[in-house]
């Protein structure tokens, strides 16, 4: 397997007393697959990103990628937050070509695969543009450009478009979605928002808090183009919104 999260645990101190944050959190993900985690503020999908990017350390259990054990973050391995983290005085151009410059790439080979995500991302004209001039979905097309440039094997999201509107939000999912899809990227996408979560994802780990766990996997019946409209998309999305209704913790792998 991939990834391979095993008893995966972890607890913070909150107030004095212990929050079991991951409890026994195991999950397998293959190459090439779009997961999302998601549930309620709170029930860990951050915390468990964060130890599969290498910015955490479990308390027990552990996580492999490729077999080997994660330690700290990688190269080969990107993670897209919901502020973007772009640097304000750097244009367009400059932020894409950020995270190459480790790799002391000549200056036209540099720019060139810049430029080939930029217009990947449908910002083409705006390489010189500075980030404050941009609407909040350009910031974070910039932000997926620089993501895309370094090639990475993995890409992490943590509620990547939380701070959008609802319109451009969709926009941004229906890029991303295809942009997955042609780059054959593992990634692990993090949300609160059960439509988003059917509209990307080949799988969707359903989270739970107190203690953060996993409730239930579910197996997303849709190909690779997706329509919000279809009477697939609604009954699947509808079958989700279900799922989260069951008190109990239900099945793990769950077919719709
Ligand atoms: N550094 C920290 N110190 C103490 N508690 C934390 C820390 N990070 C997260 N938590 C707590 O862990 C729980 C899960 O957090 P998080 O993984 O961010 O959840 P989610 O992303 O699902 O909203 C929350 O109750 C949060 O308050
Ligand atoms: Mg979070």
């Amino acid at each position: 397997m991939y990834i391979e999260v095993k008893n995966a645990s972890k607890r913070y101190k909150v107030g004095g007393k212990d929050a079991v944050v991951l409890d026994n959190v195991s999950l397998d993900i293959e190459k090439g697959e779009f997961v999302c985690l998601l549930g309620p503020s709170g029930c860990g999908k951050s915390t468990l990103l964060n130890v599969l990017a290498g910015f955490e350390k479990l308390e027990s259990g552990s996580v492999k990628i490729d077999g080997a054990e994660v330690v700290s973050p990688s190269p080969k391995r990107i993670t897209i937050f919901q502020n973007y983290g772009l640097l304000p005085w750097r244009n367009v151009l400059k932020n894409v070509e950020l995270g190459l410059e480790p790799r002391k790439l000549e200056k036209d080979r540099k720019r060139k695969i810049a430029q080939k995500y930029i217009d990947l991302v449908g910002l083409t004209g705006l390489e010189k543009q500075h980030p404050r001039r941009l609407s909040g979905g350009q910031q974070q097309r910039v932000s997926i450009a620089r993501g895309l440039a370094v090639q990475p094997e993995i890409i992490f999201m943590d509620e990547p478009f939380g701070a959008l509107d609802a319109i451009t939000r969709m926009k941004l999912q229906d890029d991303i979605l295809k942009i997955s899809r042609e780059e054959k990227k593992t990634i692990i996408f993090v949300t609160h928002d059960i439509e988003e979560a059917a509209f990307l994802a080949d799988r969707i780990v359903v989270m739970m808090a107190n203690p953060g766990r996993i409730k239930s996997i579910v197996k997303v019946p849709l190909g690779d183009h997706r329509d919000r409209t279809s009477e697939d998309f609604l009954y699947v999305r509808d079958k989700i919104f279900e799922l989260f209704n069951l008190k109990a913790d239900s099945y793990i792998e769950y077919y719709i």
